[in-house]
């Protein structure tokens, strides 16, 4: 059996593999491959190892024969038009759970930042600007007593509700279903996108892409924000309409907001670098070293066990 691995992953992915007999490719370069060479590098093999950055549509499904397997090394599977993949009777797996603790500790980083101006006050220390305490140097937010909107309650917009619940605010969060469990334990109570908007100091987005979900957060819901609001998207740039949100962030119409996905990804929209109440982060959601490992890992096994006739562990349901 043989396996291609479109890019360098930690290597406990391609070890687990080669332990059960089974052959590895994989890309040699720290960039995203390029369809016609992933086409062509990739035509013998029955287990494929995707990333984010890999659009795995019909006519790379159609051009691997052999495929029974994509696993991507991802919680969200935008990238993979997993329908058509199933009708070829092709798995696909992606890799939740694992990465949840980091990418919530990364949306409560990015409400903190943004809180407290953490990007200009470091940059005022290292631009050797510092004088002694003053009374209105950089002053932000505090989180007690605050308002959180949680647009997506799944597991990610659960922990991140759970950090930040800590802090002594107050949870609100729009999902499809209703999440009794999370009610309980957080005093969490579900409202309209609408109301959420409107009511959030801090609003943190959790939703995966698909279509019911792009540009969900359209201009007509952006506008309901408050003056002092912060903004945080750890999921995916094109569940926002983002070139609005830069308007409003150009003209000072929320307090900040924090970048860590873009509309355009791997391209970033010129205007975000001119703003100063931004953060902007290179898409660093699942980047620990305990979540990167583990997704490497997890993609091997539900590899494995495809070969051997078993059921995934995490096979994507669409
Ligand atoms: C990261 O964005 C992921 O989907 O894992
Ligand atoms: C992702 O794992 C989510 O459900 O938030």
């Amino acid at each position: 059996m043989n396996v291609y691995i479109t890019r360098k992953i930690p290597s406990s992915a391609k070890e687990l593999l080669e332990s059960k007999g089974i052959n590895v490719k994989e890309y040699p370069k720290d960039k995203p491959i390029l369809k016609e060479e992933l086409i062509r590098n990739a035509k013998d093999a029955e287990g494929l190892i995707s990333l984010l950055t890999d659009k795995i549509d019909k006519e790379v499904i159609d051009s691997l024969p052999k495929l029974k397997v994509i696993a991507n090394y991802a919680v969200g599977f935008n990238n993979i038009d997993v329908k058509y993949a199933n009708s070829k009777n092709i798995t696909v797996t992606n890799t939740p759970d694992i990465l949840t603790d980091a990418t919530a500790d990364l949306a409560v980083t990015l409400v903190l930042t943004c809180a407290r101006n953490i990007i200009h006050a470091e940059k005022f220390m290292r631009d050797k600007k510092f004088e002694g305490w003053k009374p209105k140097l950089f002053l932000g937010y505090e989180l007690r007593g605050k308002t959180v909107g949680i647009i997506g309650a799944g597991r990610i917009g659960i922990e991140t509700a759970k950090r930040l619940k800590s802090f002594g605010t107050k949870i609100i969060y729009y999902n499809r279903s209703k999440k009794i469990d999370f009610e309980k334990e957080l005093e969490a109570k579900k409202v309209t996108l609408k109301k959420l908007m409107k009511t959030s100091d801090i609003i943190s987005v959790h939703l995966p892409l698909n279509d019911k979900t792009n540009c969900l957060i359209d201009k007509e819901h952006l506008d309901l924000m408050k003056s002092s609001a912060i903004f945080i998207n750890t999921a995916r740039g094109e569940v926002v309409d983002e070139k609005y949100l830069i308007r409003l962030l150009k003209n000072k119409k929320i307090f900040s907001a924090g970048f860590d996905v873009y509309f355009e990804e791997p391209n970033v929209n010129n205007e975000l670098y001119k703003l100063n109440n931004v953060v902007i982060l290179p898409h660093l959601g699942s980047a620990s070293f305990e979540a990167r490992s583990k997704m490497a890992e997890l993609c091997s096994q539900n590899i494995i066990n495809i070969f051997n006739g078993k059921r995934a562990l995490t096979e994507v349901k669409i």
